[in-house]
């Protein structure tokens, strides 16, 4: 009899809070890319193979420091369309420009506002780590 109720309150302490867990997690999963995490893997996907997070070049410039060189508007711009940025005459985009022979392509995963934020976010991030 004692050790029923024993089982029932192990059962009770040990369950009740992983289900707690598990659905919290499946939450936060339904409401899609949310965090730092979604923002690295996105860089990783599509910017990595041509920009590292320091200073040092690759096919681009290393992005370390870039939220503190250039605006959040900015960044969302060009990311969205380094092509539509430098057609505007843009000062930065001139620079760059005459900086690089190649330009960046426009892809089309990064027409998605949110998917940039999450690259945004991951890029603050990285800035904030290497002060
Ligand atoms: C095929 C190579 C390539 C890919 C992929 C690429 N970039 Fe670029 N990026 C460049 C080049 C080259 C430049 C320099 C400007 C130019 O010539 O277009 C640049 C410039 C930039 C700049 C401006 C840097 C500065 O100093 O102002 C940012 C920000 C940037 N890229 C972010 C990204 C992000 C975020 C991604 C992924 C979503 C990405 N790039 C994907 C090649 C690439």
């Amino acid at each position: 009899m004692e050790m029923i109720l024993y089982s029932k309150i192990i059962a009770r302490s040990v369950l009740l809070p992983a289900a707690v867990v598990l659905c919290v997690t499946t939450a936060a999963r339904a409401e899609g890319p949310s965090s730092a995490e979604d923002g690295r893997q996105l860089y990783n996907k599509h910017c990595k193979q041509c920009h590292k997070l320091t200073e040092q070049l690759l096919v681009g410039p290393g992005l370390a420091g870039i939220t503190k060189r250039r605006t959040e508007e900015w960044m969302d711009k060009w990311i969205a369309s380094p092509k539509a940025v430098m057609a505007s005459k843009d000062p930065v985009a001139e620079e760059l420009r005459s900086g690089f022979k190649t330009l960046m392509p426009t892809l089309p995963a990064m027409a998605d506002s949110q998917s940039r934020k999450l690259i945004i976010d991951f890029l603050k991030e990285n800035d904030a780590e290497n002060k």
